[in-house]
């Protein structure tokens, strides 16, 4: 029984010598002094023995087992700290080192400008809204005092929609922000003060200043007494905080089915401050907007009673006031997806 004492020392402190892992010390100590351990084994037969052999050897088994108890506690202690040592060697960082710039993206300018021009007619109580880019022809035409057949529907090339179901409306997409007029006033009351920021479609020819899809800013402000005074002083103050500089307003006599007088918006030329340049063609002034005061038909259309209120609207091309306000030469840069461009704002 001493020969196999001293065996399984030798063995057990030969593994431990040999161990490199911490959870190896776990496996040795398990395999020599765990509850099937070697060690074990022999302090159990002990009873087996003479008073005088069990004295001998139970002396001698307990100092094996104090011995490689504490030499797997030493070796232990060391395996971790190396273990440590080589995770921190493999994950060093150097804080100080120079950092890789990460990329920052900006917002796209027609976002700028759309949140500018919302937080200016918010600062003048107007509400932002928005309307669906596909559209009923009752909204984007009949509502709006344009029949079928009237010459006026010219103006707005058209893409239609194929019909999913069998309702009697045509779908396409909308030419213009104006029918969110008519939905707003059929689920709101009086006063109105509203904008609508939105994409709109046109089937059309392509240059550097006509696009198939666009941008328009829809305005409507109704009550009992809107004036076409009220406008001028709105649309006044709105593109002189755009521009930032002092603008001055010319309103001149146009058509538009659903307003009655109609004018065409003119704002003084914003490069050469009306002395005349490239921009404004020599004429000092720059078109930036349709409106007018709202056509009872309109008001009729959204369920109002024209004799009890008026009001005005207004519609504005968002690119055009972007390529003015970032001097960009072509329209169709907005959505051409090119970072040189989209880079610069
Ligand atoms: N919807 C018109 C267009 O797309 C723009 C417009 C003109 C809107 C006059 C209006 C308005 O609200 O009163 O050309």
């Amino acid at each position: 029984m001493k020969n196999e004492l001293a065996k399984i020392y030798a063995n057990t402190a030969d593994a431990i010598t040999k161990a490199e892992t911490p959870e190896k010390i776990e496996e040795i100590r398990i395999e020599c002094l765990g509850r099937k351990g070697a060690l074990t084994a022999i302090l159990r037969a002990l009873k087996d023995l003479t008073a005088e052999e069990r004295k001998t050897i139970g002396e001698e088994a307990n100092k094996i087992r104090q011995k490689i108890e504490s030499r797997l506690r030493e070796k232990k202690i060391e395996l971790e700290r190396t273990s440590r040592e080589s995770i921190l060697k493999k994950e060093w960082i150097d804080v100080t080192r120079p950092g890789k710039q990460i990329k920052k993206g900006t917002l796209h300018p027609i976002t700028q400008l759309l949140r500018e021009a919302e937080s200016i007619f918010a600062s003048m109580g107007f509400a932002t809204i928005e309307g669906p880019e596909v559209e009923t022809e009752y909204y984007n035409f009949d509502a709006l005092n344009i029949p079928e057949n009237h010459p006026a529907r010219d103006m707005w090339d058209t893409f239609w929609l194929k019909k999913l179901d069998n309702s009697e409306d045509r779908l396409l997409l909308r030419t213009h922000t104006s029918p969110m007029q008519i939905r707003y006033m059929e689920s709101h009351n009086p006063p109105i003060r509203i904008i609508v920021p939105g994409r709109v479609y046109r089937y059309e020819a392509t240059d550097a200043s006509h696009d198939i899809q666009f941008y328009q800013l829809e305005g409507l402000m109704v009550d009992k007494n809107i004036s076409i005074a009220n406008f001028k002083a709105i649309i006044r103050l709105f593109f002189s905080r755009l521009f930032e500089k002092e603008i001055t307003i010319r309103l001149r006599p146009s058509f538009f089915p659903f307003t009655e007088p109609s004018f065409e918006v003119d704002i003084s030329c914003i490069i050469c401050g009306q002395k005349g340049c490239s921009v404004c063609k020599q004429s000092g002034w720059l078109e930036l907007a349709g409106a007018g005061m709202v056509h009872p038909n309109v008001f009729k259309a959204a369920g109002y009673n024209p004799k009890e209120v008026q009001g005005f609207a207004f519609g504005m091309g968002v690119n055009r006031i972007a390529m003015m306000k970032y001097k960009i030469p072509d329209i169709r840069l907005f959505h051409s997806g090119d970072l040189r461009f989209l880079k610069q704002f």
